[in-house]
């Protein structure tokens, strides 16, 4: 049997990222779990950010961001960049960050990021909490271990995923789409 628990924000496993936004002088890194895909073609993501955040004054300004993904191997960045802000911070330089200049939009990516996705502002919707930005996914670059045929191939294991307020390791595949019609 199952019990009635409070509605809440329980979607679970979501994915982590550092969203990098400004520019390559002014700019600002922000962890952001409220994040997910919205739309194929073009193809579009949404991210929910408190208008607290200094970033958020950076996207509002700019239209513009970039979705980093982040492996294990930088998850105390992950970590670091959402408990320090921007407005007395230079988190690129605090967490030993490199900015790598993007082709289709002027905020930087984190170069030390395996995946960055450039995106442009498309919808703005003010929600009670959060603004969400739904935003065309206009370029994107991966490490080349990553890619095959221009292509992104995310191998396994690597990248972090978040559950309640815990960091969890991927992998260990169960099934790929599509699997049980083939059977
Ligand atoms: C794992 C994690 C996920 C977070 N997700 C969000 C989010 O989805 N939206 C948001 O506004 N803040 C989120 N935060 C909080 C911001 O990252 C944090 O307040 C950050 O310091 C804001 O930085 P800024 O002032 O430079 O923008 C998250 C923090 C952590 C650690």
């Amino acid at each position: 049997m199952k019990k009635s628990i409070k509605p809440s924000t329980y979607l679970a496993p979501v994915p982590a990222v550092m969203v990098s936004c400004g520019d390559m002088e002014t700019s600002d890194i922000v962890t952001i779990a409220w994040t997910g895909t919205v739309n194929s073609e073009p193809p579009m993501l949404s991210i929910s950010v408190r208008c607290s955040r200094y970033s958020y004054e950076l996207i509002r300004k700019t239209g513009e961001f970039v979705v980093n993904l982040v492996d294990e191997a930088h998850l105390e960045t992950l970590d670091g960049c959402g408990v320090v802000s921007g407005r007395d911070t230079d988190k690129f330089k605090k967490f030993g960050l490199t900015k790598q200049a993007c082709e289709h939009v002027k905020a930087p990516a984190v170069a030390e990021c395996p995946v960055s996705l450039e995106c442009v502002v498309r919808q703005t919707v003010e929600l009670n909490t959060h603004v969400m930005f739904v935003a065309e996914i206009v370029g994107a670059t991966a490490k080349e271990e990553w890619t095959e045929n221009g292509r992104l191939q995310i191998p396994e294991g690597e990248l972090i995923a978040y559950i309640q307020n815990r960091y969890t390791q991927t992998g260990g595949t169960v099934g790929t789409y599509g699997y049980t019609a083939k059977k």
